[in-house]
């Protein structure tokens, strides 16, 4: 399978999945979220991830002041709770069926942009060095292919300021076999594989937090 065909590969299962049920597909808890339930599921998100974090998230600065970018935004869940916080916020997805819905979930929110993606690049994004913080959950535990997650890596590493935080979630069970057709299961990282991708891509893996296990989450901070 060449990387065009696996990329179109998820853009059609993923476009399929949101027809289907978007929001059961994004948060796999329940199957019948209302609006308030799902995106209180974000907020949950929010804390978790985020507020209990802000020291390494904001270094010193006002978050209202902050731009910052999601990878793999599904239906808006974080995404919103992300626009309460943050002054400005871009949003990538490779679904344009998800993007769609995620629009239409937060078109009163004049500071979010919401864009699809090729699915392995951020080329739509030009404004090199300008952002300010990045984040993704539940995303690269879906993408078979290394290539893939590492080309986000790098385009991340292309759009934040020097020193500037990318924290995000990925597979950490490497009992895992993955297939380059399957889009469910994502590419599994040992924590030494986790570092490798950093110094690759020009990020210093400063914490890791969870190896071995589906949620495991890295901070890699952009070198200077
Ligand atoms: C389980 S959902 C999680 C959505 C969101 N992060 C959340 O927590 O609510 C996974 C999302 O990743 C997106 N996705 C999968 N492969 C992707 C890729 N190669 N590039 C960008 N987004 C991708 C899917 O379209 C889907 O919206």
């Amino acid at each position: 399978m060449t990387l065009a065909e696996q990329l179109e590969k998820m853009r059609r299962d993923w476009d399929e999945r949101a027809r289907e049920n978007a929001r059961y597909f994004v948060n796999t808890e329940r199957t019948d979220w209302t609006d308030d339930e799902f995106f209180a599921s974000g907020r949950r998100t929010v804390s978790e991830e985020i507020l209990t974090d802000m020291i390494n998230i904001c270094q010193e600065k006002d978050p209202m002041q902050m731009k910052v970018l999601e990878i793999g935004c599904g239906a808006g869940r974080v995404t919103r709770a992300l626009s309460d916080l943050f002054g400005e916020v871009w949003a990538v997805d490779v679904s344009g069926e998800m993007i769609r819905q995620a629009t239409q979930a937060l078109k009163d929110r004049k500071h979010v942009h919401l864009l699809q993606t090729n699915g392995t690049d951020l080329s739509a994004i030009t404004a090199d060095g300008s952002f300010d913080f990045a984040f993704s959950t539940i995303v690269f535990q879906h993408i078979p292919s290394k290539e893939v997650i590492e080309n986000y890596v790098r385009e991340v590493a292309r759009l934040l300021r020097p020193g500037a935080l990318f924290k995000f979630q990925v597979q950490g069970d490497t009992s895992i076999e993955t297939q380059p057709d399957d889009t469910w299961l994502g590419a599994p990282y040992s924590d030494e594989d986790a570092c490798a991708m950093a110094e690759r891509c020009g990020f210093e893996p400063r914490y890791r937090h969870g190896a071995g296990g589906q949620y495991f989450w890295l901070w890699f901070f952009r070198k200077s």
